[in-house]
């Protein structure tokens, strides 16, 4: 049953190629529950039963790539494309301040109308009105230059799923000006710029096999990063992956716990993808070891235009309702949201 290779894991923070391909392949129940119980108390003994919460900006669906899997790729022409202008953006993260948010994600489509001069000033303006703030981007590659400028303006954290970390793979989930290289790269340099820095993966992605989840495990942990965004892959109907079947619940909740036993110290979510698979899919991801949740704080004009994948939840107007949602979901399995920065902490 493969117990031995968890509390191995447990142990040394860490499991051999072969190893995770293994374990990867022998996932069944009981194996999964006791990853998940070993993940909880590793994430207690570190972050108690607080869940951070992030209020996500969703502040462009303009992209310039053309990624197969995702529903604002820029061959998509159904989507209805919009922008949020600075003071838009600034009214969002001051709203979030009112509900007692201290991170804000900026996220969005590869959008270089959002020049770095522009984003610069962004990213000044929110830190100038909410110093006790955290500001996490999650605007895809740019140049090194780039992400110093926003790390010098102010901001604190950074995320770019590497979305996987074998070539082969990826280049069959992008076009080819896409390249892993470069998304790697890109990871790379925002860790050296000193940000707090998210990789990520999604579940059961087409064409993924045991062998690219063990590689991309190695990868992260080779990466350090100080956060890592999990959730399945969820088929769009106006992509090219439309006929592909969305990732599993089981094999998401798994690699939530192996990721928390080989990173103990991360900052891990339950994402909007797992709760869209499964009613209760972030309480579980709560359960398997996640300790973050990124209510959406977008203006409910644009929520609906923000979808990568079909039957997003958490589209309604009001964000004070899932906040409300969010609070009673945790509550009900024994953990509190906390409103702080909920930075890294280190080991
Ligand atoms: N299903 C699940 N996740 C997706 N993402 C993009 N498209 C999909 C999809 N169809 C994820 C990618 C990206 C993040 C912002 O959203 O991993 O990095
Ligand atoms: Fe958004 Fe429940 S968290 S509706």
């Amino acid at each position: 049953m493969h117990e031995e290779l968890i509390d191995e894991l447990v142990a040394k923070q860490q499991l051999s190629r072969k190893e995770w391909i293994l374990l990867l392949n022998s996932v069944n129940d009981p194996l999964r529950e006791y990853a998940a119980s070993k993940a909880r108390s590793v994430a207690q003994k570190i972050y108690g039963t607080k869940i951070y919460v992030r209020g996500l900006i969703e502040f462009t669906n303009y992209c310039r790539n053309d990624c197969y899997y995702c529903g604002i790729r820029r061959s998509n022409s159904k989507v209805n494309r919009y922008r949020l202008t600075p003071d838009e953006i600034i009214s969002c993260c001051d709203r979030g301040y009112q509900l007692g948010f201290h991170t804000f994600v900026l996220q969005g489509g590869e959008d270089l109308s959002y020049t770095d001069e522009a984003l610069t000033d962004i990213i000044r303006r929110i830190k100038a009105a909410h110093p006790d703030c955290a500001l996490t981007l999650s605007i895809g590659e740019r140049e090194r230059s780039s992400y110093q400028k926003f790390y010098s303006a102010g901001a604190d954290r950074f995320l770019l799923r590497h979305e996987t970390a074998d070539d082969e793979h990826y280049n069959k989930l992008h076009p080819k000006e896409l390249s892993p290289a470069h998304r790697k790269q890109c990871l790379s340099y925002l860790k050296e710029i000193g940000y707090q820095t998210g990789c990520g993966i999604m579940v059961g992605s087409p064409y993924q096999t045991t062998e690219n989840i063990a590689d991309d495990l190695l990868y992260m942990k080779e990466l350090d990063p100080q956060m890592v965004g999990i959730g399945p892959f969820i088929p769009h109907t106006d992509t090219p992956f439309k006929e592909f079947t969305a990732g599993s619940l089981e094999m998401t909740l798994f690699l939530l716990s192996l990721t928390r036993l080989m990173l103990p110290n991360v900052l891990l979510p339950a994402t909007t993808a797992l709760g869209t698979i499964k009613s209760d899919g972030r309480e579980l991801g709560v359960l398997a070891g996640a300790n973050v949740i990124m209510p959406n704080l977008s203006p409910g004009k644009v929520k609906k235009d923000y979808i990568l994948y079909d039957n997003k939840i958490c589209t309604g107007e009001e964000a004070a309702e899932c906040i409300s949602c969010v609070e009673m979901r945790m509550q009900k399995i024994g953990y509190q949201i906390a409103y702080e920065r909920g930075d890294y902490k280190k080991a």
